[in-house]
């Protein structure tokens, strides 16, 4: 496994994450030996939100964790609200943020969270009042660090005027299929290809000079919830690339697909969602995988983009 030292954040983060947004569907003990089968391959950081399985996965973490024999000091445990599914909206109250945080320290059967993040933007907020109750669950312990989700730039510079603990993570989607953090840059200023729209204000370069680590979620994935392009047809030339080099490496397509995101320079973390034991085993492999400069545009090519 790599790891990293994250700026104003923890020490020996694993690049790789634990997602557990499709927990919910497992007993305790299939959930237990998720937890640990990922522990023993090196990840020490597992991915939470309220809204996965409506509180489900939190719950069904927090009964399978004693059947693992870890200590809760082993492992860092980030979780994100925000999103409210039950009310159809995003909120960045206070109060809400607040309120959700107790739920999850319940949930989890914790008494403080490791990270959290907001997960997606409340179009209402105020950035004071974030920052408020940021300094609040600072100060009584309940949250060592903080971080965003799927936020642009500008929003993040409007939080961090007020906010007085550092913002230092940002989880976007990211993969060979949905490239579009990486794919503005080649095309910039070009009218002939929308890939030159920026749709996210050059997030990327943002993060890296603001010292704010990305969170690659979904790196298997086609679309949001499209099933994984490894070993689909639809991607025929993609996994004829993926496997080559999978075979030169001794690893698989989908270790090889996470490489990709590894090999990017600015330290990215990516967060899998296997509840495969063997699966995860594999992707694990991905962090002894280092990509030649000719493999990542190789691979880039063969997911259908092409350069300017
Ligand atoms: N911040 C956000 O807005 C946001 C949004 C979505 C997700 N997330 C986070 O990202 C995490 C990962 O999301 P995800 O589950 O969509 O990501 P993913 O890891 O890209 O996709 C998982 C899918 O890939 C399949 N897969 C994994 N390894 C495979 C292999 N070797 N061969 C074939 N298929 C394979 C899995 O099938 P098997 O189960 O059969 O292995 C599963 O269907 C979530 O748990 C959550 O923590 C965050």
């Amino acid at each position: 496994m790599k790891y990293y030292n994250i700026v104003n954040g923890p020490m020996n983060v694993s690049a790789i994450i634990q997602g557990c947004m499709r927990m919910p569907s497992l007993s305790k003990e299939d959930a237990a030996a998720v937890i640990r089968t990922a522990f023993d391959c090196g990840i020490n950081f597992f991915d939470h939100a309220t809204c996965y399985g409506y509180g489900e996965a939190e719950t069904r973490f927090a009964e399978a964790f004693p059947l693992t024999g870890l200590r809760r000091q082993d492992i860092y445990i980030q979780s994100k609200c925000g999103i409210c599914p039950e009310r159809r909206e995003f909120d960045w109250t206070k109060e809400y943020i607040l309120s959700a945080v107790d739920g999850i320290l319940q949930r989890l059967n914790t008494d403080y969270l490791d990270m959290l993040l907001l997960h997606r933007p409340d179009l209402l907020f105020d950035p004071a009042e974030v920052a408020d109750a940021f300094q609040m669950l600072k100060i009584t312990g309940k949250v060592r660090w903080f971080g965003v989700s799927n936020l642009m730039p500008m929003q993040i510079e409007l939080l961090k005027k007020y906010a007085k603990v550092p913002l230092i993570f940002n989880q976007v989607q990211l993969s060979l299929e949905q490239s579009q953090l990486i794919d503005q840059a080649f095309y910039m200023n070009n009218k002939t290809t929308d890939m030159s729209i920026s749709r996210d204000g050059s997030l990327l370069d943002y993060c890296r000079l603001n010292d704010i680590t990305v969170q690659a979620w979904s790196p298997l994935q086609v679309g949001m919830f499209g099933g994984t392009f490894i070993d689909n047809p639809d991607f025929a030339d993609l996994n004829t690339v993926l496997g080559k080099i999978a075979e030169r490496e001794g690893v698989t397509k989908a270790a090889v697909a996470l490489a990709w995101i590894l090999r990017h320079p600015a330290k990215m973390q990516t967060v899998i969602g296997t509840m495969n034991p063997r699966h995860i085993q594999e992707a694990c492999e991905a962090a002894r995988v280092t990509l030649s400069h000719h493999d990542w545009y190789a691979l880039y090519l063969a997911s259908g983009k092409f350069l300017p």
